[in-house]
């Protein structure tokens, strides 16, 4: 009997790989402005699927559409092919979770509460129950706790569990995010910006955690404006220009594709090479000084507004 040669294991794009996500002719409109130009977008079991673009390219509205915090001008959402309601509670419950470009943390909560909060969607335990507590609400709180502390075990926050999320360093107020949108128990995470404010080191551990959460089965679709986090991570990257999808492939093809680096990575940023080329050496040099940028904490961030620390209660819009 021969033994067929074992390859190493590849969990992205497996032959029983389903879509999961599947965004149809997505439009959104506000007044005379269109910020999703009518954007198709499949993410498959087993992926990591990058979005990338300019600020204002529309990626976070994209977000909004998909999650049900916007509701389409046009277009539709499906999730395991049905049409997702655009109610975001909806869409969690359907298995969709997501972090924001705006830390939205229970600043006043502590870290293990805010994860707790993550899970109610998927605790049965009603109000009533709440109110009675009676053994059935027992049963529950103890079994949320647990899969709660696991989930800070699995992002490394659990020493931290019964501090203040206020109090919490900003690159792990982005990983206690992480923490509650994985409480929710999704098939699919959508990350905004996940490593923006955070320092090198700690990039690196969010782009090992992204893997992590890939390995449990999740499929994530992730901004950011980090080319190297980017290009390491994600299976295929799709790139939104002015609202429209310009070009979407596997991290080679896009790194290497011109009018990306015209439109995106942009000649100017090249900086020392400056041959005017759209040459794949400057590609990597101009996604390394986009790297670089972003992984600045402040300053130089794409926007600086969005990197201030939780010190308020959760809102209700991503804008
Ligand atoms: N609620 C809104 N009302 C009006 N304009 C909006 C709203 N949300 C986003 N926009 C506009 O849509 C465009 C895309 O914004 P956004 O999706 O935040 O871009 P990105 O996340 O790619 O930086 C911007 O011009 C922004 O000002
Ligand atoms: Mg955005």
């Amino acid at each position: 009997m021969t033994t067929t040669s074992t390859q190493a294991p590849v969990p992205a794009q497996t032959p029983d790989s389903v879509p999961l996500l599947q965004a149809s002719g997505v439009i959104m409109r506000f007044g005379g402005l269109t910020a999703v130009q009518n954007v198709s977008l499949t993410v498959n079991s087993g992926e990591i699927v990058g979005l990338i673009g300019p600020n204002g390219a529309g990626k976070t509205t994209f977000f909004n559409c998909l999650t049900g915090l916007y509701v389409p001008t046009e277009g539709t959402v499906s999730y395991r092919g049905t049409v997702l309601p655009p109610k975001p509670h909806l869409v969690t419950k359907a298995g969709l979770a997501r972090t924001f470009q705006n830390i939205r943390l229970f600043a006043n909560m502590t870290v293990l509460e805010n994860v707790l909060v993550g899970r109610h969607t998927r605790t049965r335990e009603g109000l009533l129950s709440a109110l009675i507590r009676g053994p059935g609400y027992h049963k529950a709180e103890a079994k949320s706790r647990q899969r709660a502390m696991e989930l800070l075990e699995f992002t490394g926050l659990a020493e931290k569990a019964e501090h203040l999320a206020r109090n919490l360093p900003y690159g792990e107020q982005r990983k206690l995010e992480i923490a509650r949108a994985l409480a929710s128990e999704p098939g699919l995470l959508l990350l905004d910006e996940p490593t923006a404010g955070m320092n090198p080191q700690e990039t690196r551990a969010t782009e090992e955690l992204v893997f992590a959460i890939r390995d449990q089965g999740i499929a994530v679709l992730v901004i950011e404006h980090d080319m190297r986090f980017i290009f390491n991570l994600c299976d295929r990257v799709a790139v939104l220009v002015q609202g429209q999808l310009l070009v979407e492939g596997t991290s080679e093809v896009v790194q290497r594709d011109e009018r990306v680096i015209a439109a995106y990575l942009g000649e100017p940023i090249a900086g020392e090479g400056e041959t005017g080329e759209a040459q794949p050496a400057a590609t990597s040099a101009a996604a390394s000084e986009v790297a670089s940028a972003a992984e600045q904490p402040a300053g130089e961030q794409p926007a600086p507004d969005e990197a201030a620390p939780a010190d308020d209660e959760q809102q209700e819009n991503d804008r």
